[in-house]
């Protein structure tokens, strides 16, 4: 059986990436080889390498324009890339290169809250803001255009009245781990949908 190799690109704390680590840690079908981070400060980076996993600080002329990532993307035999709360557009020659392999969490429902400077808690400042009654989570394929590629799993969470940004975010992150983790397992695998509900 053929091992499948997932990169996972963050930019800060890292939970769910340490989610998605835990998950496969005794699937022999799965490697996470390498962690890469677009920040040196990354507490990710730390986390990683506990689990012994490599890691690579990105600049951006090195992701706009290939390079020593490119490389390293070969090198690990990467098969499938997971956006774990990483901040920077995924240029066209990497889109190119993981067609459908590219995968990326939104903690709202897109196509509402999305696009350019909708992460973190501007997300949910919005989400209050706009008095909807419910939020959640999108994971989705990544195309060159920020929250915009194609729909594979979405569930959501209510928002009372009373929650506040934080409550919202909090509720948010929990359907992260629960759920990105059995998604990235059926794009690898192609598992019904059944048995992730
Ligand atoms: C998550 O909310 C994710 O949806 C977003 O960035 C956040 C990352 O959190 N894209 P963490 O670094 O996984 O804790």
């Amino acid at each position: 059986m053929q091992t499948k190799n997932i990169v996972i690109f963050v930019s800060g704390r890292g939970s769910n990436a340490e989610k998605i680590i835990q998950y496969f840690k005794e699937d022999e079908r799965v490697e996470i080889p390498l962690l890469v981070s677009n920040k040196k400060e990354a507490k990710a980076l730390d986390m990683a390498r506990s689990y012994g996993i490599d890691t690579h600080v990105v600049s951006r002329k090195e992701l706009r324009e290939g390079g020593e990532i490119k490389t390293l993307l070969k090198t690990y035999h990467t098969d499938l890339i997971v956006l774990a709360g990483f901040l920077w557009l995924i240029p066209a020659w990497l889109v190119e290169a993981f067609p459908n392999k590219i995968l990326n969490i939104h903690p709202a429902l897109l196509p509402d809250f999305g696009g350019k400077g909708m992460y973190g808690m501007n997300v949910h400042r919005a989400v209050k803001e706009s008095g909807m009654k419910e939020s959640g989570i999108t994971i989705h394929y990544v195309n060159e255009n920020y929250d915009e590629g194609n729909i594979i799993f979405q569930t959501h969470c209510d928002v009372n009245i009373e929650d506040r940004a934080e409550d919202i975010a909090g509720n948010v992150l929990k359907l992260e781990h629960a759920y990105y983790p059995k998604i990235i397992e059926k794009v690898l695998f192609d598992k019904k949908e059944k048995s992730i509900q």
